[in-house]
């Protein structure tokens, strides 16, 4: 059923605790309802956007426009191949929600993503990653309304060109379309990932390897180094790690022997985490005016109460330009700043 809210306010709908408001906030079920809604209303020309739970984005000033949230939370098993259970969630499904299903039914890829705040309908756009895994590397494909045409169309996973907290979705089909449901390839067959630091150890003090016990630690780690938004307001990380040429990397390397240093996407190029950039440029644990610098992880920033957007991009501006200066290295937002 579709719900209309004029003038919404969105302070309880963005992670980071921003007090702005939407001229127009509509809840949809599932894309046959958004469709209805689209064609029949009065506001077309005013911008449109979609909302899922407002984990990665900062609002700046009030939206003018019209926001879109789905609300359908619809999770099922629909299909089997030789290897691979097919599962649909609906694009309002809460993401860890979707994730503890899985793992209840002992479908393997989705446990090391447990515990990242969101839903699955924004877990494609950028590609959410962690601890050596990625939502594309188990999206089946991609269940999507065109807002122009109005047109529901599938989109197969690996034309999703997804990359590192990248995909279509920010590009070519950024404002075009909205995301409905997701499908997922997950297996029965154990395939865990432990590659990540901690991880392997952390699992191991809890017994074999099981979905279980790797969702366990990935939780734990993560409540030891991420701020919880219900506490303190926040976006995850605030930046991408930054890819860097592997010459330039080699460089920074003679300078400081200990900078942690990751593959990038293609040989040429490696990732160097941008919490190590800002921890050595002095910024952890900083703040500048209501927003600050997470102490525990410099990758994250945070609303120390009542900032505003404009702060929170003080603050990021501050430590980019300090970053650049020191290391010759532009950090950019991995956050949506609107
Ligand atoms: N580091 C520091 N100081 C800091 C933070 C990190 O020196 O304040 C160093 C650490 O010592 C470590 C390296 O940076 O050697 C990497 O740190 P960490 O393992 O915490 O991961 P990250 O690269 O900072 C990324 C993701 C996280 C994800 C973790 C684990 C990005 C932008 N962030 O962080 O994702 O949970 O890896 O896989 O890629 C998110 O996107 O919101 C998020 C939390």
């Amino acid at each position: 059923m579709i719900k209309e809210i004029e003038n919404a306010p969105l302070l309880g709908r963005n992670s980071f605790g921003i007090d702005a408001k939407a001229s127009r906030l509509v809840e949809f079920g599932n894309a046959a309802e958004l469709a209805a809604y689209l064609a029949a209303r009065e506001h077309a020309d005013a911008p449109t956007a979609v909302i899922g739970g407002g984990n990665n984005i900062l609002f700046t000033e009030d939206f003018r426009g019209t926001l879109l949230h789905c609300v359908g939370t619809d999770f099922a098993i629909t299909g089997n191949t030789k290897n691979k259970v097919i599962v649909r969630a609906e694009a309002g499904l809460d993401w860890d929600d979707f994730v503890s299903r899985c793992i209840n039914l002992g479908l393997w890829g989705a446990e090391n993503l447990s515990a990242i705040p969101g839903t699955v309908g924004a877990a494609p756009v950028q590609n959410i990653g962690a601890y050596g895994a990625k939502a594309g590397d188990i999206i089946h494909s991609v269940e999507l309304l065109d807002m122009t045409t109005l047109k529901e169309s599938v989109l197969a996973g690996e034309h999703c060109c997804f990359g590192y907290r990248d995909s279509i979705f920010k590009h070519a089909l950024k404002g075009r379309v909205v995301i409905c449901a997701v499908n997922f390839a997950l297996s029965r067959e154990p395939s865990p990932i432990l590659g990540y630091g901690a991880l392997e150890h952390e699992t191991a003090k809890l017994g074999d390897p099981t979905l279980e016990n790797i969702r366990r630690a990935v939780t734990g780690i993560r409540s030891a180094k991420l701020p919880d938004p219900a506490v303190i307001g926040n976006a995850g990380s605030f930046f991408k790690n930054p890819l860097v040429p592997l010459r330039k990397a080699e460089e920074l390397k003679e300078r400081f022997p200990e900078m942690p240093v990751y593959p990038g996407d293609t040989p040429e190029e490696v990732k160097i985490p941008a919490g190590w950039l800002i921890e050595k440029s002095g910024w952890k644990g900083a703040a500048l005016g209501r927003a600050g610098v997470y102490e525990k992880q410099a990758l994250i920033l945070v609303n120390r109460g009542g900032a505003t957007g404009k702060d929170i991009i003080a603050l990021s501006d501050a430590i980019t330009e300090d970053v650049a200066s020191k290391f010759g290295i532009r950090i950019e937002p991995e956050v949506n700043i609107w």
